[in-house]
């Protein structure tokens, strides 16, 4: 350790789950923090809206205040844990222009405000960490941002939403619908009491505008990604998965197409069983990395929690403290490639369709011209009962590559078909 340094001050704003238990860290760890990063790391101060609230670790009441300046001011290192988007990015936007480097786990804020806060930071030489905005625990920023800083990243598969996770993991192993395990999800504190933003896709989808941000080199807004959530999946389309030895994921896919062209998506997704993601259960997330030159990568472990995402803001904290200290100018985001974000139309993926038709000789001849009329090319299908009293059969449909745009065709056609009695299911299918 440096003797002649003074301690590092770290402003912490947010005492939540994950601000205390960083506090928490820092305070229980000091001593060994300061061998590793060459001087100690001293808490200037916590900003917490409400001093006398309950916190999952009791900090001092000398440190908080409600006093954002006095925080943001008075320390070498911000570290902006209150979510959202204001007052962060006035936080963050005042840290970074006071000179200070910036650790946040805010995802909705760098999806919807990154390129802004790192050209900030590029213009006054500070540096902005953020390995907690994706998949908590598990290190996939600096991954991306460094370790394959010289590959070509093609496509990455993630899970990035444990609560989505938890709850297709639940219907699956348990058979229950997905009211009831969403209701499980909320009853042991995944979900939260509006689930709109894990059910509905948005979180996955802030995280998959970062991840597709860093890895091509282009800004991407949580705007830019088509995003579906996982509301309108049933015990039917995990059952038919199931039979055809898949698995029903919510994944962000963020992926190169062709040479200039990128797209970034969240929907659900049936993947093979034998698909390493598909190994992927209960909350945990995971990350699916390839790679023109380094293959497949997989990246596994806690996205959420408290002293779990703790761990990599500290990461993050411990490598600015160094900065700090050693100086250089660390690593800078760079949009440089500009590639262009294709619209969701001209996607090419494959698809399960599940249909509900009526029990009749040539139904079938007709359901297969229409596939045959779009150039949409059948892999695999299988018929089964509904049940002795029905009139009608299941047909269970997954296609060949085929583009969204010939798929909504294909699903216009289908509506207006007599035979086709419901479309009770279409998911789209990846890792094949
Ligand atoms: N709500 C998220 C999840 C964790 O369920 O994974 C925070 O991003």
């Amino acid at each position: 350790m440096r003797a002649d340094y003074r301690p590092i001050r770290i402003g912490l704003l947010g005492a939540g789950s994950v601000g205390s238990q960083v506090f928490k860290l820092i305070q229980n760890d000091s001593e060994e923090l300061a061998h590793r990063v060459g001087a100690k790391l001293e808490i200037s101060g916590v900003l917490v809206r409400s001093l006398d609230a309950d916190r999952d670790y009791d900090i001092p009441k000398s440190f908080l205040t409600t006093d954002a300046e006095s925080v943001i001011l008075g320390s070498d290192i911000v570290v902006e844990l209150i979510g959202g988007i204001q007052p962060a990015l006035d936080y963050i936007r005042t840290a970074l222009e006071s000179g200070s480097d910036v650790v946040t786990a805010n995802k909705t804020l760098l999806a919807n405000h990154g390129p802004e806060i790192f050209e900030l930071a590029e213009r006054v030489g500070a540096q902005v960490y953020y390995e907690a905005s994706v998949a908590g625990a598990i290190p996939i920023i600096r991954p991306l941002r460094e370790s394959l800083a010289g590959d070509k990243v093609t496509r990455i598969m993630g899970i990035v939403n444990g609560t989505t996770n938890f709850i297709l993991d639940q219907m699956e192993s348990t058979g229950a619908s997905f009211e009831d395990s969403l209701q499980k999800a909320q009853q042991l504190g995944y979900a939260e009491a509006d689930p709109t933003a894990d059910v509905g896709g948005f979180d996955a989808a802030a995280k998959a505008a970062i991840l597709s941000s860093l890895a091509f080199h282009t800004e991407v807004h949580i705007d830019d990604v088509y995003t579906e959530g996982i509301e309108k999946i049933t015990q039917l389309d995990i059952e038919s998965a199931k039979e055809a030895d898949y698995t029903v994921k919510l994944l962000a896919v963020c992926e190169r197409v062709g040479k200039d062209s990128i797209a970034a998506r969240v929907h659900p997704t049936l993947i093979p069983v034998s698909h390493p993601l598909a190994s992927v259960r209960g909350a945990f997330n995971a990350v699916f990395v390839e790679s023109e030159a380094s293959g497949e990568l997989m990246f596994y472990g806690a996205g959420a929690g408290g002293i779990e995402t703790a761990s990599a803001v500290l990461g993050d904290v411990v490598m600015a403290s160094k900065r700090h200290l050693g100086g250089g100018s660390g690593l800078n985001e760079s949009s440089h490639a500009k590639l262009e974000i294709m619209p969701i139309d001209d996607i090419v993926t494959r698809y399960q369709i599940s249909l509900e038709v009526k029990d009749q000789s040539g139904v079938l001849a007709v359901i297969a011209s229409m596939f045959a009329d779009l150039d949409i090319s059948v892999e695999t299908l299988e018929q089964s009962t509904i049940d002795s009293d029905s009139d009608n059969v299941m047909l269970t449909i997954i296609t060949h590559e085929t583009s969204e745009r010939s798929l909504q065709k294909l699903i216009e056609k289908l509506n207006s078909q007599d035979q086709v009695v419901d479309i009770r299911g279409q998911i789209r299918v990846e890792g094949v």
